[in-house]
C-alpha cells in the first residue's frame, strides 16, 4: 500500500506544481496516470520513489517496500554490455537470488537475446528502453514506478512489451504505477486510471 496524505509536489515551496493530493494505492494492482505534458507526472513518481521530497504532507509505503523506478530518460550503463546492464541490478541489490540464467531469460523476453554482448551505444533507442525494462523486471520489485516505459517503441513491440509487463504482473503480484500518455495503453493495462488533477478530489 502506498498512501499520499495531503501532499504538495514540486521543487519550490512558493510555487508547488500540485497541492492537497490524497490517494491510497492498493497492492497488486496496475495504476495508470494520465495528464498533459508538464503537469507533474514525473514529479509525482519521483516523490513516491523518494527521489524528491514532498513540499508538504507525507508519502507512506507499507512494510518498508522500496519502489523501483524505471525513469522516463531510461538508464543504461554505457560501459557495460547488455547482459551486465541486467546483472548490475544484482550487484547493487545483492539479493543472492538472481543469476545469469535469469538475466539471459529476461533479455530473451524483451527480444535482446542476440545482443547480450553489445554495448548500449550499439543499440537503437527502442532497444535501450527494452534493456531498461528488462533490468526493472529482472529484480522483480514489489512496487514498480514506470515513467512512460514504452515511449520509444514501435507499435508491435509496444504491444509485446505491454503483454510482458502484464504477464510479469500476474506472476509476481507486484504493484505498478505507470505514467503513459496513451489512453488506449492505460485502458488495456491498468486496473485504475487517474488523471493527475483527480488526486485532489480523491479522499480515500
Ligand atoms: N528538477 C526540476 N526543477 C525545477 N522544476 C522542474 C524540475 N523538473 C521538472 N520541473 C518542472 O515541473 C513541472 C512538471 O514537470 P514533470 O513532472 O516533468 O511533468 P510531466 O512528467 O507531467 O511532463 C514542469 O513545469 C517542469 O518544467
Ligand atoms: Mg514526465
Amino acid at each position: 500500500m502506498i498512501k499520499l496524505s495531503n501532499i504538495s509536489i514540486g521543487y519550490k515551496k512558493e510555487s508547488p506544481i500540485s497541492t492537497g493530493m490524497n490517494y491510497t494505492f492498493e497492492d497488486n494492482k496496475i495504476y495508470g496516470i494520465l495528464g498533459a505534458s508538464g503537469c507533474g507526472k514525473t514529479t509525482l513518481l519521483r516523490t513516491i520513489a523518494g527521489l524528491t521530497q514532498p513540499l508538504e504532507g507525507v508519502v507512506t509505503i507499507a512494510d518498508d517496500k522500496k519502489p523501483y523506478m524505471m525513469h522516463q530518460k531510461y538508464t543504461c550503463f554505457d560501459w557495460l554490455n547488455c547482459l551486465n546492464n541486467i546483472m548490475i541490478a544484482e550487484k547493487v541489490l545483492k539479493t543472492g537470488k538472481l543469476n545469469v540464467e535469469d538475466a539471459r531469460n529476461i533479455l530473451a523476453r524483451v527480444g535482446l537475446e542476440e545482443h547480450e554482448k553489445k554495448y548500449p551505444h550499439q543499440l537503437s533507442g527502442g532497444q535501450k528502453q527494452r534493456l531498461a525494462l528488462a533490468r526493472t523486471l529482472f529484480v522483480k520489485p514489489s512496487i514498480i514506478l514506470m515513467d512512460e516505459p514504452l515511449s520509444a517503441l514501435d507499435e508491435l513491440t509496444r504491444i509485446q512489451m505491454q503483454d510482458l509487463i502484464l504477464k510479469t504482473h500476474r506472476e509476481t503480484k507486484n504493484t505498478i504505477i505507470m505514467v503513459t500518455h496513451s489512453r488506449e495503453e492505460a485502458d488495456k493495462m491498468c486496473d485504475v486510471i487517474i488523471e493527475l488533477e483527480q488526486f485532489k478530489r480523491e479522499d480515500k
